[in-house]
């Protein structure tokens, strides 16, 4: 029999973390517990307590919290003094990942990309492919997506959608305009259509883009979903009017909506791809920006960084690239998973006259309203299931569960969803019924 979840219900003293940090912490509001060790898709607590993790870092941990493989890997390179920091310098780790990269993910898809080791998170790699798009065109404009995210510094956070993520900036967020995504006016507007009429029209206002930057699944901004021929056009158009294309892959990416690459078999090959949250498979940080090389035009460290390329998670990244993708059949499992849970979440929806978003591993329930997304997410952690939300108004439950999660294990994680949906909507129901009554 499989475990089960096994939630603590005391709360550890949290004194310090209140004393000593920062007010912006966030995930550790909703989940007021001390964790201390973790193993594939499980979190221990400091009480005894075992969770269910549908949140996996984010998408950063979509092998598993502490793969056995990775970690002896890594276990093995430190024990014999491997190098740690190495700042750019070539290293035998990092030519482990060049290596297993160029072997095991660019050739088998015949892309030519080169790498670029940027600081070490998401956010560093967009910074570095904005930069470079605008030094290859000379241009400044960038075009991002209504509800697309992209990262927290002031480059990367331009390009983001969300106004109170927007408002911790402090300056002016400027050279990016928010075009609509795929389906934002609905199944009857084309807006790449509309984005082309915008671009050839002299006077509407909208500059020569350096770059058109797009996530295919916007992972924070509600799971919503580009389909192929759309991205294809936009492909189409960023050629046409001399920009170029970037893929954010870094929540989609490594494996989230089956394929290595999100845009996988879909007839277009972006110019940039920007990579990092499960790139390292463990869980450290390392993030990369993947470009043609015919755009590989930088100065030797014109863009520089102390951390670009982590030589314990390049050793880690390795492993997983030839652990996970040298084989078809990982990703043939991840669709297949990706498949249960699009029949469990339809289910669901059904019953309650909702909706479901998302691809691959990474989809959702849109429950109507953050407060309603917010009980199902307090309930359920109660029962010991880790999952957050997300969406303009936060109101799309997300499953993020580790691809590599036993179906039995990850069946039991969709029925406490489904009961917490069930008690959340009851609950809502019943509560608007009485301020009826109320009322009347
Ligand atoms: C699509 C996308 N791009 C960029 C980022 C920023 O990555 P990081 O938080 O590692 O800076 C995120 C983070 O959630 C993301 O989902």
């Amino acid at each position: 029999m499989s475990m089960a979840p096994k939630p603590s219900d005391k709360r550890p003293d949290t004194a310090l973390y209140e004393r000593r940090e920062s007010r912006v912490r966030s995930y550790a509001r909703a989940m007021p517990r001390e964790f201390t060790s973790a193993s594939g898709p499980w979190m221990l607590d400091s009480n005894g307590g075992r969770y269910l993790d549908f949140l996996a870092g984010c998408s950063s941990l979509n092998y598993g919290h502490n793969h056995p493989g990775l970690k002896a890997a890594l276990l093995d390179y430190i024990e014999h003094d491997g190098i740690t920091h190495g700042l750019d310098l070539h290293t035998e780790a990092k030519a482990a990942f060049l290596g297993a990269l160029e072997e095991v993910i660019l050739r088998p898809r015949g892309l030519d990309y080169r790498a670029m080791f940027t600081g070490p998170t998401g956010t560093n790699a967009v910074e570095a492919a904005i930069k470079l798009a605008r030094k290859v065109t000379g241009r400044e404009m960038v075009i991002a997506f209504t509800n697309g995210f992209h990262g927290m510094t002031l480059g990367a956070l331009a390009c983001t959608g969300n106004a109170g993520k927007r408002g911790g900036a402090g300056v002016p967020l400027s050279h990016v305009a928010h075009e609509p995504y795929d389906g934002y006016y609905g199944p009857d507007v084309d807006t790449a259509e509309l984005l082309d009429q915008r671009l050839s029209d002299p006077s509407s206002g909208l500059d020569a883009p350096a770059a058109i930057l797009v996530e295919t699944v916007q992972g924070e901004g509600g799971l919503n979903v580009a389909s192929p021929e759309w991205l294809r056009k936009i492909a189409v158009i960023a050629k046409e009017h001399g920009a170029l294309l970037i893929v954010d892959d870094i929540q989609a990416g490594c494996g989230r909506t089956g394929g290595f690459f999100s845009f996988e078999d879909m007839g277009f090959t972006p110019d940039i791809v920007t990579m990092a949250k499960s790139l390292s498979g463990m869980g450290l940080p390392l993030a990369l920006t993947l470009f043609r090389p015919e755009y590989d035009i930088w100065g030797p460290g014109e863009h520089n960084g102390t951390f670009r390329g982590n030589n314990h998670a390049f050793v880690t990244a390795a492993a997983a690239l030839r652990r996970f993708w040298a084989d078809p059949r990982f990703g043939e499992d991840v669709r297949r998973r990706g498949e249960l849970l699009r029949q469990k979440l339809e289910e669901i929806a059904r019953k309650h006259g909702l909706s479901t978003r998302g691809r691959g591993m990474m989809r959702g329930l849109d429950v109507g309203s953050g407060e309603i997304a917010s009980a199902i997410t307090t309930a359920a952690f109660a029962r010991g299931l880790i999952i957050e939300t997300s969406g303009a108004h936060d109101e799309i439950v997300k499953v993020l569960a580790p691809l590599t999660i036993e179906d039995d294990v990850f069946a039991g994680g969709l029925d406490i969803l489904a009961t917490c949906v069930d008690e959340a909507l009851s609950a809502a129901s019943s509560s608007a019924a009485s301020l009826c009554v109320a009322a009347e």
